[in-house]
């Protein structure tokens, strides 16, 4: 516990959207690309516990950049588990490899949550009943609906994800092993599905996004809907100002310790389509989990106009609307070149 500030230890983000936003000291909503790009020169609540004591270490821990991505190689769609797991190897240090830590730091906040279910009342027609993760990792956003008495089911590629959602949602959710472009569901199909956090951009290339939509639009009912995040990128030159994407508070975990972590953005590469992401990670008396370590990702990015043409190509879906997830209350600004990390909402065509 030595070198982590008592002041700093909370149980409560003040975040409103994991991922997409960052707090400045005091535990302002700003949204951390703005004020990251500003410059206000704040030190981040990382950075004051780094300061007091907690070593990042990161030189030691560093590889070159890429080195430790995940790696999704190019390659066609294959159904086999086995292959598919041979192209997702993860980096030996990754927050991925620790589920229960993930979900205490990325669960999103009941306000955030309280959004969700308003825009589900804006946009469902018919009762909601159901909901469906096909990238759940730990049953971040399916456990506020299981609670709710919701059925529930989820898919994740990573045993050790879908292991750690059983024991967090229990039994009765339906929870599978597999790949986000082959779901497999025995229930369904679902009302809403929801894919946050841009994880559609670790599938890639575009014929395994298509394949996801293709998938996703086979598990709803007709009307249902598909909350799909996805950073929209078009600009024209490799971008390498880094910003905070999020940055949790340190938090106690279940289980023991407790552990903190930030999301930056490290380079967007609109040719490729890449958004490289560098995740920080602190713990303290965490079972298996290191003290400190730093892994790097790249997530597929769409440019505007190929995500309308994606979305046309698949077909069966009407786009809503599209909420800025970086700005305040999430608006609906409409599908916009360069808008960022945003939230689609899609409706599968009765
Ligand atoms: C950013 S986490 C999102 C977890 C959860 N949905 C949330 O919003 O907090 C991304 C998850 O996608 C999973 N994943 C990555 N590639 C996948 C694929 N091809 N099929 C299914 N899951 C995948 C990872 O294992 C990880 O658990």
């Amino acid at each position: 516990m030595s070198g982590w500030s008592s002041a700093a230890v909370t149980r409560k983000r003040p975040l409103p959207n994991p991922i997409s936003t960052s707090t400045g000291p005091g535990g302002s909503n700003s949204p951390a690309r703005s004020s990251a790009r500003g410059g206000s020169g704040a030190s981040t609540t990382y950075e004051r516990m780094t300061s007091t004591g907690m070593s990042l270490g990161t030189r030691a821990l560093m590889s070159p950049r890429g080195a430790s991505q995940l790696h999704l190689r190019q390659r066609e769609h294959e159904p086999s588990l086995t292959v598919l797991r041979r192209c997702y190897s993860l980096p030996a240090m990754s927050l991925y490899r620790h589920p229960e830590v993930y979900a205490t730091l990325l669960s999103p906040e009941p306000d955030v949550f309280e959004h969700v279910l308003d825009w589900i009342d804006v946009y469902l027609d018919g009762p909601l009943e159901s909901v469906m993760d096909p990238c759940c990792g730990p049953g971040t956003w399916l456990l506020p609906f299981a609670v709710r008495d919701l059925h529930v089911a989820g898919n994740d590629l990573l045993p050790q994800m879908v292991a750690e959602c059983r024991r967090r949602l229990g039994e009765a959710a339906e929870l599978t092993e597999g790949d986000m472009r082959s779901l497999a569901f025995e229930t369904g199909p679902f009302d809403v599905v929801f894919n946050l956090h841009s994880s559609i951009g670790h599938l890639p290339d575009l014929s395994g996004a298509a394949a996801h939509l293709s998938s996703v639009r086979d598990h709803l009912r007709p009307d249902g809907l598909y909350f799909l995040g996805a950073c929209v990128y078009d600009g024209a030159l490799v971008e390498e100002d880094v910003h905070v994407l999020y940055e949790s508070e340190p938090m106690y975990i279940p289980s023991g310790g407790m552990a903190a972590v930030r999301y930056e953005s490290v380079r967007r590469d609109p040719v490729r389509s890449e958004e490289t992401i560098r995740v920080q990670l602190l713990s303290r008396d965490v079972v298996e989990c290191p003290e400190s370590f730093e892994e790097e990702y790249v997530l597929k990015t769409f440019q505007r106009d190929v995500l309308r043409g994606l979305l046309e190509e698949v077909g069966g879906f009407d786009l809503l609307a599209v909420h800025a997830m970086e700005e305040d209350g999430h608006p609906d600004r409409g599908l916009q070149s360069n808008c960022g990390d945003v939230t689609l909402v899609l409706r599968k065509r009765p």
